[in-house]
């Protein structure tokens, strides 16, 4: 029998570098292709790495003749605020990279594309507290914009061609085993570094910001498990609404107060503070629950416990 492989693309990036890990867990080194636009020496040591921009379709489609690609993670693309400071990229990489990644699964007839959208799809218009699956969308940011394209593009290409996409729509990721690139969300990984390193941070969003936010694992889980899921019992082709945690920049550092009293936090909102104030406070994702059986292991303290016990030991190991 044919061996079949998954190909990440984006590997070293935030989300990549875990769900690389999990998969290569779950299904052998050998069977799981990292790639990315960037070198990973990390990477290319742990098992089959390729060098690829998602924009480059010639080379996408030798990776996939090569290695016997039957399923793709695709995962590159610019986040919010990298997206703002180059719009023109943000809609060439997300939306032209998610075509390539769509018009190679229908040609090549591949078996299934996990893509991820994010809670940057939703705008100032849409309803801010349990933002429901199907509300107003109008997002202002070139990020979301290129994420609405994108869920509108795989629910099509499922719909015309039968290709077998799944989608997830992450809030903020908050993991320890790697690091955010260029998102709104991110102050609420650094935090944590800040606290066990200087005991100081200042947050680019104001206090009272509560965003929809979800510990790594639960999203890593999350995403194989829809992948896993029954075909039949899906009916979200777009991508689903997925709900962790919501808090504050105040929220957060109280329960880091908890375990380190003497944590200073300051607030100096910057351009950021806008994309954050257009999107959700938090999620509705009862599709998920219905569909896929969705339910979240963490919750905030949960995930704070968790990031402080492990940045405090990689800390240490590197002392
Ligand atoms: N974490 C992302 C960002 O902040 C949201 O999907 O851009």
């Amino acid at each position: 029998m044919e061996t079949k492989r998954t190909l990440v693309i984006g590997a070293s990036g935030q989300v990549g570098t875990e769900l690389t890990a999990a998969l290569r867990n779950q299904y052998g080194v050998d069977a799981i292709i990292a790639s990315d636009i960037h070198p990973d020496e990390k990477l290319q040591k742990q098992g089959p790495f390729e060098l690829l921009n998602v924009l480059d379709k010639p080379r996408l489609e030798a990776i996939i003749d090569q290695y016997q690609i039957d399923t793709i993670y695709h995962l590159a693309a610019l986040l919010s605020a990298t997206g703002e400071k180059n719009p023109p990229l943000a809609w060439d990489l997300n939306c032209n990279g998610l075509l390539n990644v769509l018009n190679v699964m229908r040609d090549k007839g591949l078996k299934q594309l996990f893509w991820p959208s994010t809670i940057a799809v939703f705008g100032p218009h849409t309803p801010r507290e349990e933002t429901p699956q199907f509300c107003v969308m109008d997002p202002n940011t070139m990020y979301g914009l290129t994420k609405l394209v994108g869920e509108r593009l795989c629910e099509y290409y499922f719909e015309k061609y039968g290709v077998d996409v799944r989608s997830i729509r992450y809030p903020g990721l908050i993991g320890w085993k790697s690091a955010p690139g260029g998102g709104t969300t991110d102050y609420a990984v650094h935090i944590f570094y800040a606290a066990l390193q200087t005991g100081e941070y200042t947050c680019f969003l104001s206090e009272d910001t509560r965003l929809p936010m979800m510990h790594m694992e639960d999203a890593i889980r999350a995403t194989i498990d829809l992948m896993h899921a029954d075909a039949s019992r899906l009916t979200i082709r777009s991508s689903y609404n997925i709900s962790g945690c919501s808090f504050t920049p105040r929220e957060l550092s109280n329960i880091i107060k908890e375990s380190l009293p003497d944590f200073v936090i300051k607030y100096e909102p910057d351009y950021r503070q806008a994309i954050a104030d257009s999107w959700p406070q938090s999620i509705d994702d009862n599709i998920a629950q219905n569909d896929w059986d969705w339910k979240p292991k963490y919750n905030t303290a949960k995930l704070t416990e968790d990031m402080l016990i492990h940045i405090r030991e990689m800390l240490a190991e590197k002392a």
